[in-house]
């Protein structure tokens, strides 16, 4: 399949179904910002569940955070991100389009009269680049003026560093510990796009952990090796994962050592995920800014230290974009296309769908009261419109890996049959063993 075609088909898929649809859609669309449907918002509490309880509740060294998007600005004067979380950027002068200064389509050096416009083809209009913050301002308080500007935060962490004591007092960890957080970012992103890749308001899933300085590396290889076990277990093709190490030129400022995980998406290998030993940049760059001691008094060995922090940092909706792109597939049925997607049945937004054989001889009332009975416990979907064939294709492009069907022979025998999404196999299945049956196929889920 193209790979332009595979994106495309799946941003249909994802509005056709329910998953994702473009923010504001009936005023023309907001751009590179999109909403989640039915579906999509299923799919990726999914993911953001399976994050928290590998990271938080099966875990003992990790607590959980929500900290608030507003900070005090002087939070981003620390992190180094008023100076530095900067892209290179040119205008046309004539179409008054604006593109990073690195965009590959722009022919020749911008601010020369050579430098052609890579939108409206005009020669000599784009400017010198100059350097744009990609954090959103807006102003806290009545008055809009310099100094009641505030940021959407553009990343989670800065939350947790300013935390860290406060999380340390009230609960019983010691260093070496984590701390845990999903919420919403924001960036103004010059170059948004490919989808829900790149988007200007996004979730992270972020977890900082405190080391003793000099065990700092060791730490970093373990949250390497869980990280990628991680991506593996929510089944993601391992195939389709790699490690790319940052070399000197590429580390952030407060990185030691990083490594990005990559996904082949359609449109190349790109990060999902970012580890990235911290060293003591943030606290000791807090430290100085708030002029509070953020040092770690280790009881035992009777020392004072600025804990390093290892970071691990993956975004939930590219998690969810990368769930989409791996499960999709087309198969040749019988003459027909079917287009399937392949979830994992832990992350499958709907577990089974449930529907009468056909509408009469008591087969709907059967199925609604065991579609009922299964809502109880899982995501479940009834659909008793049009042909079975058509019913099972829908919950396929939906990946729901179980269909349940009330037939003939449901009502003497108390049994229904259970069409697997994969195999389109099917067997009888007791109903009151239908609750086991799914739930430990999702398990893990
Ligand atoms: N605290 C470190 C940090 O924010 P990052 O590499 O800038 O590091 C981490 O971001 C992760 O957040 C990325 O791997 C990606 O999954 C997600 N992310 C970053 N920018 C994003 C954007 N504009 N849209 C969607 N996800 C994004």
């Amino acid at each position: 399949m193209a790979e332009n075609t595979l994106m495309e088909k799946l941003v249909s898929l994802a509005k056709r179904r329910g998953f994702v649809f473009q923010s504001s859609e009936i005023y023309g669309g907001l751009g590179s910002v999109w909403d989640y449907g039915p579906l999509g918002v299923e799919l990726k509490k999914n993911v953001k569940d399976r994050w928290w309880r590998a990271m938080v509740h099966a875990r003992d060294d990790i607590e959980g955070l929500d900290a608030a998007i507003l900070m005090h600005p002087r939070v981003w004067e620390a992190s180094g991100h008023v100076a530095g979380f900067t892209d290179p950027l040119v205008d046309c002068k004539q179409c008054k389009n604006r593109f990073r200064a690195d965009d590959k389509r722009i022919k020749g050096t911008p601010g020369q009269p050579d430098a052609q416009c890579p939108v409206c083809g005009s020669k000599g209009t784009l400017t010198e680049p100059r350097l744009f913050n990609l954090m959103f301002k807006t102003f806290m308080g009545p008055v809009e003026e310099q100094a009641a500007i505030v940021y959407l935060r553009p990343e989670t962490a800065q939350g947790i560093y300013v935390n860290y004591q406060n999380v340390l007092n009230s609960s019983r960890q010691r260093v070496p510990f984590g701390i845990a957080q999903i919420g919403k970012a924001f960036r103004n992103e010059i170059t948004p796009g490919n989808f829900i890749f790149r988007t200007r308001e996004f979730e992270q899933m972020e977890m900082q952990f405190f080391v003793k300085p000099g065990t700092d590396m060791e730490w970093f290889e373990r949250w390497r090796e869980w990280r990628m076990e991680w991506h593996r277990s929510i089944g993601l093709t391992p195939t389709k994962l790699r490690w790319h190490a940052h070399g000197p030129g590429e580390l952030a400022h407060y990185a030691k050592a990083a490594y990005d995980i990559e996904y082949e998406f359609p449109f190349g290998w790109q990060e999902i995920e970012g580890v990235h030993n911290r060293s003591d940049f943030d606290l000791g760059r807090h430290q100085e800014f708030s002029g509070k001691k953020l040092e770690y008094f280790d009881q035992a060995a009777n020392e004072r230290y600025l804990p390093y922090i290892v970071e691990t940092s993956a975004g939930a909706d590219r998690v969810t974009l990368t769930l989409m792109a791996d499960a999709y597939r087309e198969e040749n049925v019988e003459g027909e296309t079917r287009v399937v997607l392949g979830f994992d049945p832990g992350i499958a937004p709907i577990k089974a769908g449930v529907f009468p054989l056909v509408k009469k001889d008591g087969m709907p009332e059967l199925a609604d009261r065991i579609y009922h009975d299964l809502k109880k416990q899982f995501p479940v979907f009834y659909d008793d419109s049009g042909a079975i064939g058509r019913r099972y294709r829908r919950m396929d492009e939906a990946g729901t890996p179980f269909c349940i069907t009330v037939d003939g022979e449901t009502a003497a025998g108390q049994t229904v049959t259970v069409r697997a999404r994969d195999a389109m196999t099917q067997e009888r299945v007791a109903i009151a063993q239908l609750g086991e049956y799914i739930g430990s196929r999702i398990r893990g889920g």
